[in-house]
């Protein structure tokens, strides 16, 4: 059970204030009757909420999948450069979302934004060996000695020892999958050879692939069956 005030401002663009204000306007009703109170307990599961005749979906959480564009920081704030929250509707700001995960500035592509800590830390955590899988241009040809090299491990400046797919796709091209994602892992495993990363665009998470109608700087939530491919090796 949970305050109606708490509940309509967790879910709408609507401040606990302007809760109030409805509800002295006799705009809210709770299973069809007028409210008069901000305070009066919900039950979240059962009671029907409406504003304006309109029913406030109640969502625990939010799952958002956004493909990201160049030039954002993965993060929630940022002194300089616009950051993934930057690209999200009103409707979803007033919600403590955060990317689960990064992508350097320049990286394209799929992000999970969420506001479930428990998800993320799941989804992140390097035991549960969820993948990433990335689509990549780099500057020089792809050689058997790095699709071999990558699946070995490479030891990178930091002293630790990495490994990953990398699939050939064409002289250029290829595409990597990684299970634990250090800071510009694979811009560093390719540093290695001397190439440097023109095009990374992270194409999947686990077993959950970008959706190809999902533009650049376009974000909608994820269904539960994608969700759980999310999380699926
Ligand atoms: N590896 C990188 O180098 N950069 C990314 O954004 C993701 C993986």
């Amino acid at each position: 059970m949970e305050r109606l005030d708490k509940i309509i401002s967790n879910q709408t663009i609507y401040t606990r204030k302007e809760v109030k204000e409805l509800i002295k306007k006799k705009r809210i009703t709770v299973n069809d009757e007028i409210i008069t109170k901000s305070d009066i307990k919900i039950n979240e599961k059962k009671d029907i909420i409406k504003i304006d005749n309109q029913v406030i979906n109640i969502k625990k959480y939010i799952y958002l999948m956004l493909n990201k564009p160049k030039g954002y920081v993965s993060a929630t704030t940022d002194k300089l450069m616009p950051t993934v929250l930057d690209l999200l509707s009103k409707e979803y700001l007033h919600r403590n979302l955060f990317p689960a995960g990064r992508l350097d500035k320049d990286t394209t592509g799929l992000m999970l934004i969420t506001d479930d800590g428990d998800f993320a830390h799941n989804m992140l955590s390097p035991k549960k060996h969820i993948s990433k899988t990335y689509n990549v241009t780099i500057d020089i040809p792809i050689t058997n000695e790095m699709v071999l090299g990558f699946t070995k491990g490479i030891n990178l400046s930091d002293g630790e020892c990495k490994s990953a797919i990398l699939k050939k796709t064409g002289e250029n091209t290829g595409i990597v999958t990684l299970t634990e994602g250090r800071y510009h892992q694979i811009k560093r495993m390719f540093g290695c050879y001397k190439a440097k990363v023109l095009e990374l665009e992270r194409i999947a998470l686990g077993n959950f692939y970008l959706p190809s109608d999902l533009k650049q700087g376009e974000y909608r939530e994820f269904t539960n069956e994608e969700l759980e491919k999310v999380l699926e090796k």
